[in-house]
């Protein structure tokens, strides 16, 4: 019974793919997306940032260069500059001519129903107003948004502006040089949750300290973790998500008997 109950609850794990399925597809494009849903992920994970002309695009650097292989700085060009590079190249032949999306396109992806997005806010404060308006037509489908961001502003900003949407702070090793009281980390944003670096791996967290988080009704989640080792053992210490590059293999992992 025990066993039993134990996988049931690991199976309820929400498995989170890194910029979409990004082992398999180029990272931040609807391919990655797609192939992240059609292979069984919970979530999708993206990063945004706002453009010359006021709109979102779907990138993690702030210069296309690595991704597109043209050197392009996000905030000095237009979103159809943007689309007009090819993202999906980079990766692998068959994906050349895959773009890069606008944050319509991503979310559009989206099957309806309980998958969710984790939309990674890289822009600063600015771009809040921007997304707000944007994601106003997803009210119906706010439980399947969550907001995600390093940046206290733009966390404490978005929780204002979007308050039917949940937030995560979000917390890395490099922003926090030693262990921190994470519960009062996310109640300085009002988050919901946190979503932290590999979290349990390297500060070597506790049992006790993940159950501080639960116990004050907050969640927690972790990235990005890319062994199947690591995915049962944060599991097993009770984390609500996974972000992973390799949605299949955190699966596997976590089905393992
Ligand atoms: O899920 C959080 C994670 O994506 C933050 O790091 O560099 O991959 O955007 P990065
Ligand atoms: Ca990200």
């Amino acid at each position: 019974l025990v066993v039993l109950s134990l996988s049931a609850s690991l199976s309820a794990v929400e498995i989170v793919a890194h910029r979409g399925f990004s082992s398999r597809a180029p990272e931040n494009t609807v391919a990655a997306f797609k192939l992240a849903w059609e292979q069984g992920a919970d979530a999708c994970e993206l990063d945004l940032l706002l453009t010359k002309d006021g709109e979102i695009a779907v990138l993690h650097d702030e210069d296309a260069k690595r991704t597109t292989k043209v050197p392009m700085l996000v905030a000095n060009s237009s979103l159809a500059e943007l689309q007009a590079l090819d993202a999906g190249s980079w990766k692998k032949a068959i994906f050349k001519g895959e773009k890069i999306p606008s944050l319509e396109e991503s979310l559009a992806s989206m099957p309806l129903g309980t998958k969710r997005f984790l939309l990674e806010v890289k822009s600063g404060p600015e771009v809040v107003p921007v997304l707000a308006k944007k994601l106003s037509k997803w009210r119906l489908r706010g439980h399947q948004l969550c907001i995600i961001a390093f940046n206290r502003t733009v966390a404490q900003e978005c929780k204002k502006a979007l308050p039917w949407i949940k937030v995560y702070r979000l917390s890395s090793e490099k922003e926090n040089k030693k262990p921190v009281d994470l519960t009062k980390l996310i109640a300085d944003t009002k988050a919901d949750g946190l979503d932290g670096l590999d979290l349990g791996l390297k500060w070597k967290w506790s049992e006790a300290m993940v159950k501080q988080i639960k116990d004050a009704g907050l969640e927690l989640h972790v990235w990005t973790v890319n062994r199947p080792g690591d995915v049962k053992r944060l599991a097993e210490l009770g984390v609500d998500g996974i972000t992973t590059d390799d949605p299949v293999m955190a699966r596997n992992a976590l089905e393992k008997k």
